[in-house]
């Protein structure tokens, strides 16, 4: 019924006009017709209901149009997605291949609710999920928010499972995140995310067995390393430079925090806010140096072979050349990523066109559950989202044809015949083939239409002569073969 509107608003019920309304508003055309009129009367009984309302279908149909109406736009809220049948292919597309890439791995499937504690989001670091947040105080006086990431869900999770867990962990999740950002390509105020996470394992093989997770994603895809690849540094670099300078360990966060805003901020402005959080001008000249730095044996030179981020990034390259994927990684000591919790290796996928933002991102968290007032288990994973990978997989005329398929049509030739049709659909689908069973009386020029619209293999034709022998009619669409088959031979 939406789809006979032409106008780009509709009518629809607003609970609060129930209260606010004391005057009737003018009846819109949309109110006369039929199809529309009755998704209302539910619309408002169910908003009737929900304002403490009495029984659903208390509401008469003259208070519905008369004082429940308003004009809503139709488009979802702005940065939010609608997905229609082909974009809902083209994300369970997506989605199957992430959970298929898991399966690959040996991961196990988890998820959380949307809706979380807005504490679960709130670190002192001054990130900039922080101000992104969806919160808001429920009706129990409880601040909660929707979840800009899975992270914190999961730390919570394994808190709340304890000892019962045996570690190692090796979970997947696939969710629906929300930040209110500004708009660019391939960033929207929700988007999904795929994460892999692995807990209990504090050597770098972990954080290797991930990035070939999401080599062997992007590979099954069609993506090359010479589309894509894996920016890979340590915050370990960092730490290193502030230990020497004695800066506190409490400030780590922070710096990281600010670094991480290098690119889309002035130098004055990142030198700025390291020296009001109380980095000296040396500190903050060593770090800048340090972070310009492109290649592991010029890191070793400024850092010394001894420390430990050096010989995590050493090994991390080590282990990339024996899962096969060196060609798709670089070092770049300036990745630090913008989240607190990080402690260790950090890594990010980027285009190598230089068009989109980062396509992925993780890295090692060994300290974020104590910060929840848990004991801390080594971690390390990422988040992989789903919207600049359509737009890498676009750019690179790598978008699959996903066309709607069911196998079967099946028809009946006269009006009287519709319940036959009604067995034969169902004889089909306890055999698990799929079937369109066409509802109305249509002609037979409308019903190949449609054979053709949903890519069926077989129009199965319930007529009177075929049906009176216990047979139906099966025409073979891509042949044309047709042949009269016996009810109980149909498979
Ligand atoms: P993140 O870097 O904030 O990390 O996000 C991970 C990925 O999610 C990004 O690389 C991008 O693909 C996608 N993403 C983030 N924000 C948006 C947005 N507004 N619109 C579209 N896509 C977006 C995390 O969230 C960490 N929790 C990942 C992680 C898991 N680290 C360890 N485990």
């Amino acid at each position: 019924m939406l789809s006979a509107i032409s106008s780009s608003r509709l009518i629809l019920n607003n609970p609060l006009l129930i209260r606010v309304l004391r005057f009737p508003i003018p009846k819109l055309p949309l109110s006369t017709n039929p199809g529309s009129f009755s998704s209302l009367s539910t619309a408002a009984a169910v908003s009737n209901n929900a304002a403490g309302g009495g029984r659903t279908g208390a509401v008469s149909p003259s208070l519905v149009t008369e004082e429940l109406q308003q004009r809503i736009d139709v488009n979802p809220p702005k940065g939010t997605r609608d997905f229609p049948p082909e974009d809902m292919r083209l994300r369970s597309w997506l989605f199957s291949n992430f959970r298929e890439v898991s399966r690959l791995f040996g991961f196990e499937e988890v998820d959380f609710p949307v809706l979380e504690s807005e504490a679960l989001f709130i670190r002192k670091a001054g990130e900039e999920i922080r101000d992104q947040l969806y919160c808001f105080e429920d009706r129990g006086n409880r601040r909660v928010a929707l979840r800009p990431e899975l992270t914190p869900s999961l730390a919570r999770l394994v808190i709340q499972k304890g000892k019962s867990l045996s570690l190692p962990l090796k979970w997947f999740a696939v969710g629906q995140c929300w930040r209110y950002e500004r708009m660019t390509r391939g960033r929207r105020r929700e988007h999904y995310q795929w994460n892999m996470d692995i807990i209990g394992v504090p050597e770098v093989t972990a954080e290797a067995e991930l990035i070939s997770a999401i080599v062997t994603f992007f590979k099954r895809l069609g993506i090359t390393a010479s589309d894509v690849g894996f920016k890979i540094s340590s915050r370990k670099v960092l730490q290193a430079v502030l230990r020497r300078y004695s800066i506190p360990e409490a400030l780590f966060g922070k710096v990281c925090i600010i670094i991480d805003k290098i690119e889309k901020l002035p130098l004055a402005e990142i030198k700025k806010e390291l020296e009001s959080v109380g980095v000296l001008e040396e500190a903050i000249d060593q770090l800048l140096q340090v972070l310009s730095i492109k290649s592991l044996t010029e890191l070793e030179e400024i850092l010394g072979d001894s420390g430990e981020a050096v010989a995590d990034l050493k090994q991390m390259f080590s282990l990339a050349d024996k899962f096969g994927y060196s060609e798709w990684i670089q070092f770049d000591a300036s990745i630090v990523r913008g989240l607190a919790y990080y402690t260790g290796i950090v890594f990010e996928g980027f285009d190598r066109g230089g068009k989109l933002r980062a396509i992925c991102g993780g890295g090692r968290y060994d300290r974020l559950l104590s910060t929840f007032g848990g004991d801390d288990i080594p971690a390390c994973g990422f988040g992989f989202g789903d919207a600049v990978i359509i737009e890498l997989l676009k750019e690179k005329g790598l978008l699959p044809e996903l066309g709607l398929q069911v196998e079967n049509i099946v028809c009946a030739l006269e009006p009287g015949l519709q319940e036959a049709a009604a067995t034969v659909a169902t004889i089909l689908r306890e055999k698990g083939q799929s079937v369109d069973l066409v509802l109305e009386s249509k002609p037979l020029k409308w019903v190949f239409k449609r054979a053709s619209r949903i890519n069926a293999n077989r129009l199965i034709l319930v007529g009177d002569s075929e049906w009176q022998k216990g047979m139906v009619g099966v025409k073979i669409l891509s042949t044309g073969v047709q042949q009269e088959i016996k009810l109980d031979e149909l498979d």
